[in-house]
């Protein structure tokens, strides 16, 4: 595979810095938490709002994204690892408005990413990424360095959660990894499938309060999604919720998320320097930190 993620990265890399560009990633320690039915909807409310949003469905081999779209790319990220297609090439400009970068189907394209693979994905990314106003990514489940490349990438990293004990611990060790690894990006917590919002507000509470104590991160921000039978009844009918007229109580969570980073600390400098200084010291040019 001929792979050279340094070369003309330069001008995309310019206009990045002028668009201001957030890279926003959706990340759990657990599997199955709601991630990719969050991050979907999340981006079909931002386009909604007028903003110009590309999603990576980056759990590679296992995308499911696209089948809640309801839509069938013909080319996913695997095309582009293996140096076959562009990224222009691969990215699908759906009829909604969203553009969906497919993270590939199937267990036989199931690839473990390589640092060389991750770079290139990363730098062909940046390449583009000043033609939107965010950047959307829904990443597998864990700490893989698959994950927490993109985490060290992102401007703001929603961490989701259900109300398991097992999830609440992973997501306490995701962002324990997130500290190990220095990574300064804004960080928020969603428990999602919350039946009673008291009971909610009171694990979000006791984690934020955890976290700060025990790792002394600081959670920028906490939501909880209502569990809500629609949200399976639009998976199975390739119909997302942000679609259809149904105002939903999963979606108006969603929708609260969407509206605080569009009127919130949106245009606040990031803690983490532009997306190219970013990129540049994610491939070790520059090492200041
Ligand atoms: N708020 C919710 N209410 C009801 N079901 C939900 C909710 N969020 C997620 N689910 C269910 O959880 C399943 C897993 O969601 P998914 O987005 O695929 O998780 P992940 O991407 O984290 O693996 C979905 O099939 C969906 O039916
Ligand atoms: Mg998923």
């Amino acid at each position: 595979m001929d792979i050279n993620p340094r070369i003309d990265q330069a001008k995309g890399l310019r206009e990045a810095m002028m668009r201001n560009t957030e890279i926003v990633v959706f990340s759990s320690g657990k599997g199955g938490v709601g991630k990719s039915v969050v991050a979907t909807n999340f981006s079909l409310e931002l386009v909604k709002m007028g903003k110009k949003v590309l999603l990576l469905d980056a759990d590679i081999g296992l995308a499911n994204v696209e089948i809640m779209l309801g839509v069938v790319p013909t080319y996913s990220v695997i095309d582009l690892i293996k140096g076959e297609r562009s990224l222009e090439e691969i990215t699908l400009k759906t009829e909604y408005g969203l553009e969906l970068l497919s993270g590939g189907n199937g267990v036989a394209e199931a690839v473990d990413m390589t640092k060389e693979m991750r770079e290139y994905i990363l730098g062909e990314l940046s390449k583009i990424s000043f033609k939107n106003d965010y950047v959307v990514i829904d990443t597998g489940a864990g700490i893989s360095k698959n994950v927490v490349d993109f985490l060290q990438f992102a401007d703001r990293v929603y961490v989701i959660l259900t109300m398991e004990p097992t999830s609440i611990t992973d997501a306490y060790t995701l962002i324990k990894v997130m500290k190990l690894h220095s990574i300064t990006s804004r960080i928020y917590l969603i428990l999602n499938r919350v039946e009673n919002v008291a009971e909610g507000r009171k694990i979000l509470d006791r984690l934020r309060i955890a976290i700060k104590r025990f790792l002394d991160v600081n959670i920028d921000g906490c939501y909880f999604i209502r569990e809500d039978k629609m949200i399976p009844k639009s998976i199975k009918d390739q119909q997302p919720l942000a679609l259809t007229k149904n105002r939903s109580l999963a979606l108006l969570s969603i929708d609260k998320i969407v509206s605080d980073l569009l009127t919130g600390d949106r245009g606040v400098v990031s803690k983490k320097g532009s997306l190219p200084e970013r990129l540049l010291r994610f491939l070790g040019i520059i090492r200041k930190g």
